[in-house]
Parts: C-alpha cells; sequence; structure tokens
C-alpha cells in the first residue's frame, strides 16, 4: 500500500506536474521555511548567501522566481539594495512570506502570483534574476529557461541554486539513504504530507545532471555558464548572463 502511495508521487505525468506542485507546496507553507532549515542544519542560508553574492554589481530591479515564502527575495534586498519581483504560482506561500516581512523590506520586495513557464513580465527589464530550488519544480524547464532569458536586460546574470546528487563514493549512498528514508519521515510528520518530501527526494534523484543543465541554459541563449556544487554536491549553484 505504502509503495503505491510512494510511487504515485514519483510518476506525476508532466502534464499533471503543475497542479500537483501546487498542491504540495499550498500543503506545507507554514512548516516551509522551519523545515527547511531543520533538514538542511540551517545551511540553506549559507546557500542563499552565495547564490545572491554572484549578482552583488548587477543593476535592478531583480527577478525572484518561484519565491516561495520569500526567503532567497529577502536575501537580495539584504545584500544589493534593489528592488526585488518575487514571483511565485503559489499564492498562499506568497501570503505567507509577505506577512513576515518588515516595513523596510515591504518597500522593496514586490510579489507577483504567476507561473514560471509564462512570466507575466516585460521582456529585458530585469538586470538580474534567480531562482532557488524552483527550476527542478517547473514542468517544463526549457521554457521556464526561454521565459528567463526572455525578461533579462542585455548584459543581465542570473543565479540558479538547486540540489543536485553528490559522486563521492559513500557519502553518496549516507545522502541517499537519508533522502529516501529520513528525509520523507521527518518532513510528512512536521508538515502532514509526507508526499510532498517523497516527491521533494524523487525529483532530485530524477533531476537532470549539471551538465545538462548547463547545455540548456545555453541553449536558451544564455553565455557564462557555469557551475558549481557546494556542500559535496548536495546543491549546486549555476551563473548565466544574457549577451550584452
Ligand atoms: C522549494 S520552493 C522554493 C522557495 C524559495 N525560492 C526558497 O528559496 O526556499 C519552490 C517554489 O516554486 C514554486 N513553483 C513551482 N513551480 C512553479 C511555476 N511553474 N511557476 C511559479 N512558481 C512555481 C512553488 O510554488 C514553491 O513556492
Amino acid at each position: 500500500m505504502e509503495k503505491e502511495n510512494k510511487n504515485r508521487s514519483v510518476s506525476v505525468p508532466i502534464e499533471e506536474k503543475k497542479d500537483f506542485v501546487h498542491e504540495k507546496f499550498s500543503a506545507v507553507t507554514a512548516k516551509y521555511d522551519f523545515l527547511n532549515s531543520l533538514l538542511s542544519l540551517g545551511i540553506d542560508r549559507l546557500w542563499r548567501y552565495k547564490t545572491v553574492k554572484t549578482l552583488r554589481d548587477t543593476q535592478g530591479p531583480i527577478l525572484d522566481i518561484c519565491a516561495g515564502t520569500l526567503p532567497l527575495s529577502r536575501e537580495v534586498f539584504r545584500q544589493t539594495r534593489l528592488h526585488v519581483i518575487a514571483l511565485d504560482f503559489c499564492f498562499d506561500m506568497l501570503r505567507y512570506g509577505l506577512s513576515r516581512l518588515s516595513r523596510q523590506e515591504a518597500k522593496f520586495i514586490h510579489c507577483v502570483c504567476g507561473d514560471g513557464e509564462n512570466l507575466p513580465l516585460p521582456s529585458q527589464t530585469f538586470g538580474g534574476f534567480t531562482v532557488a530550488f524552483g527550476i527542478r519544480n517547473l514542468a517544463d524547464l526549457e521554457k521556464g529557461f526561454s521565459e528567463m532569458y526572455r525578461v533579462l536586460r542585455p548584459g543581465g546574470k542570473g543565479a540558479i541554486l538547486e540540489f543536485s546528487r553528490p559522486s563521492i563514493p559513500v557519502f553518496k549512498q549516507i545522502y541517499r539513504f537519508y533522502l529516501h528514508r529520513i528525509l520523507p519521515r521527518i518532513g510528512g510528520l512536521i508538515s502532514g504530507d509526507k508526499e510532498a518530501y517523497v516527491y521533494l527526494a524523487e525529483s532530485i534523484q530524477g533531476f537532470f545532471s549539471q551538465e545538462e543543465v548547463c547545455t540548456m541554459l545555453k541553449k536558451s541563449g544564455f553565455v557564462d555558464v557555469t557551475y558549481r556544487p557546494m556542500t559535496f554536491g548536495i546543491v549546486t549553484l549555476y551563473c548565466c548572463k544574457r549577451p550584452g
């Protein structure tokens, strides 16, 4: 019985992925930030810090796609003091994030509820964009990348943070055990939605390799595409630029 449930979330057909992802994030909204910090032992802050650092010399405004409860949007504002457009298709995530902004942050962080694969935003508008733990959730990643390219001004930069799979022997096996056996249990217990965390584990396992992500970014027109694994390859930071 349990196996069937697990498989249901793993084999989400592409045309149902958007609804599935939307439903799952709506279900875990209130516990999302807490679980993020708990399951990453607080390292997620450092990952976001490093992501934004790559955009420090960028002009605004900055677009934060798949912004969720706004942790990366806040980090962008903290480091750059630029205006940030925070986009997510899950209204509950944005609303929860908005309710936690300081008065000053609220003047600079502006939320847009919309689809990352069909951005409701004009072309060549942003000096930079960020995405943290979002690209894995897009149903059509190539479409997402081409939209990121479209809204970026010539010379603008992108910074994408995403989970990846460690390649170091032994650590790789331990991480896999954590991902599939421990994470869904703790995540499910605290959030009340185990399926969301089974999906998290499976989506990390089934996601493109770093090289494949870079190839797709280049195919979308980006140049200066690089990637940097962090924390033994648990996450990877991708950087890219729209030619000037
Ligand atoms: C794992 S959360 C990441 C939130 C945040 N960036 C962070 O650093 O924690 C992924 C977010 O992507 C959003 N998302 C997934 N697919 C999307 C899409 N097609 N368009 C807009 N947002 C999407 C979800 O609603 C969710 O809030």
